[in-house]
């Protein structure tokens, strides 16, 4: 925190937007320090829950959603449909994430490790790129699903509309008090419901996609925690994108030096 405040005063910073799910609590319960800059980020109160995925204010019982319990007894007294799904109950980035087959399976897994044991979604994912205004109201939610996913990162996919994916994330978005941006996973159920996997509570990796369907998120959020007032709802089109990596060749000479690549050495 003191790093930051200091950054804040050197540059004569306005706002601060964290864009890492670890740092956001803290940052958050401690955002007078970064004062006079402003931390683009919803209470710590709405981060908990958003980050908790057994949180049941984000499981809205108004929506359908999938079991969730903690592994162990909790989840042995459960009458299952295997395979079902289990991961780290504050995880990121799918580490932890594993199918278990069969009861056998679910006797065996750890209980010191946080985890969580779910319907298992066999349906298509989507991500819902939600923004709601400072009383709360969603003036976005945009849809997109993940075609290819790379360490957790979207690299392939296209905006799609659909009434029940964006409302599903809507009401989910008010459920946790949502003020700023979140990324609200969803999937199909067996039934080919979509439900709740998990709020992320922050800019989304996949974001140029969102941004070129005509919601651009960052201009939005800055213009929210300065106070100026928001359009009531932002329309968005479908579009589809593929990211990829390139090899860009210069000169030796034409190489710049800076304090912020790591070159610090070399200065
Ligand atoms: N209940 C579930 N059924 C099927 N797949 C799931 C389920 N929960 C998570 N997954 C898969 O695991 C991935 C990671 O889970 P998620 O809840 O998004 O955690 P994180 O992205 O924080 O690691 C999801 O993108 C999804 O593909
Ligand atoms: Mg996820």
């Amino acid at each position: 925190m003191p790093a930051i405040a200091r950054m804040v005063e050197a540059d004569d910073l306005d706002l601060v937007i964290s864009t890492v799910d670890v740092e956001l609590i803290a940052l958050s319960e401690r955002r007078e320090e970064l004062a006079p800059a402003i931390l683009a980020a919803p209470s710590a109160d709405t981060l908990n829950t958003a980050l908790d995925k057994m949180a049941r204010r984000a499981l809205r019982s108004d929506r359908p959603h999938p079991r969730t319990v903690l592994a162990g007894s909790d989840a042995a007294a459960v009458d299952w449909e295997f395979p079902v799904f289990a991961k780290p109950r504050q995880g990121a980035g799918s580490r932890g994430v594993r199918l278990v087959p069969d009861r056998a399976a679910l006797d065996a897994l750890p209980t010191d490790e946080g985890l969580i044991v779910q319907d298992f979604l066999p349906g298509e994912e989507y991500s819902v790129d939600v923004i709601a205004d400072a009383a709360g109201n969603v003036i976005a939610a945009v849809p997109r699903t993940r075609a290819r996913v790379d360490s957790g990162v979207a690299i392939a996919g296209r905006t799609v509309r659909d009434e029940e994916l964006e409302e599903t994330a809507a009401v989910i978005a008010r459920a946790i008090g949502l003020v700023g941006v979140a990324n609200v996973q969803l999937r199909r159920d067996r039934a080919g419901r979509a439900v709740l996997l998990e709020v992320n509570p922050r800019f989304p990796g996949a974001l140029p996609l969102t941004i070129a369907a005509g919601v651009d998120i960052p201009s939005l959020v800055t213009d929210l925690f300065l106070g100026r007032e928001l359009p009531v709802r932002v329309p968005f089109r479908e579009v589809a994108s593929v990211r990829f990596l390139e090899d860009v060749i210069v000169e030796v000479d034409d190489l710049l030096v800076s304090a912020h690549a790591g070159h610090q050495e070399e200065l």
